[in-house]
């Protein structure tokens, strides 16, 4: 539980950061919204309100193929690492309606990636 708190802390605190730097809008919200994806592919049937599920994810992509996909991305590989093998909550990094954002940095400091959609 402190661990994860920590964690939350440290994202908070760099989502700040971010948005106090002015990053780009949230590009991925509309790479989904141009494949034809709507809201309830992520949100299910209900009125959006709060954060959808990772588990609305990972029934279009296949964690452990992503994690094939990328593992020769420098400096590590985004969907395969020691604390959670394939299974990092997306949406640590990855964001819909807002920039995303590097949710290890905050300890890692030096694994910068080079895009991050
Ligand atoms: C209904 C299926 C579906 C769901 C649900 C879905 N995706 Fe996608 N996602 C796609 C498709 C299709 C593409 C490819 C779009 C393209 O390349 O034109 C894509 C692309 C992506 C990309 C790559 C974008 C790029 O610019 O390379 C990321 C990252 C991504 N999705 C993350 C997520 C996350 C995180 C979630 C959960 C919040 C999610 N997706 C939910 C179908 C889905
Ligand atoms: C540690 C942050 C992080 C997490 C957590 C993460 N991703 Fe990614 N994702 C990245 C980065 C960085 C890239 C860009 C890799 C590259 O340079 O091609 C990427 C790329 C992608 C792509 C495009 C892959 C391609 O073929 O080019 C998809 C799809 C994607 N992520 C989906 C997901 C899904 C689904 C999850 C949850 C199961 C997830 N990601 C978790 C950082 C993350
Ligand atoms: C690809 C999956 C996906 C799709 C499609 C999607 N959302 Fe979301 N939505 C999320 C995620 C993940 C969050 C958590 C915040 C984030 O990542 O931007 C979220 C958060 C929200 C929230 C809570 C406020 C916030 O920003 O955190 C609302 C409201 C919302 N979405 C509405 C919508 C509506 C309306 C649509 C359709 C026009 C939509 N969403 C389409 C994944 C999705
Ligand atoms: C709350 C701090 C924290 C966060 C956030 C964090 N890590 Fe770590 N990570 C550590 C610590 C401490 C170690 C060294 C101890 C160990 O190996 O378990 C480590 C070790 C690792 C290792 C193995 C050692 C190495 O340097 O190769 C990998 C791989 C890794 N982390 C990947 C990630 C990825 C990917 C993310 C983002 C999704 C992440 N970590 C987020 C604290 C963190």
């Amino acid at each position: 539980m402190m661990k994860y708190l920590k964690i939350r802390y440290l994202l908070l605190t760099f989502a700040i950061v971010l948005f106090s730097n002015g990053a780009a809008a949230a590009e991925l919200g509309k790479t989904h919204k141009n494949a034809g994806i709507g809201c309830a592919d992520c949100h299910g049937n209900r009125k959006p309100s709060e954060a959808a599920p990772m588990f609305a994810c990972i029934q279009c992509h296949d964690t452990k193929k992503l994690a094939d996909t990328t593992k020769d991305i420098e400096p590590t590989n985004p969907h395969q690492n020691r604390h959670n093998g394939t299974e990092t909550n997306c949406n640590t990094c990855h964001h819909q309606h807002k920039p995303s954002e590097n949710a290890c940095i905050g300890c890692h400091e030096r694994w910068e990636f080079k895009k991050l959609p």
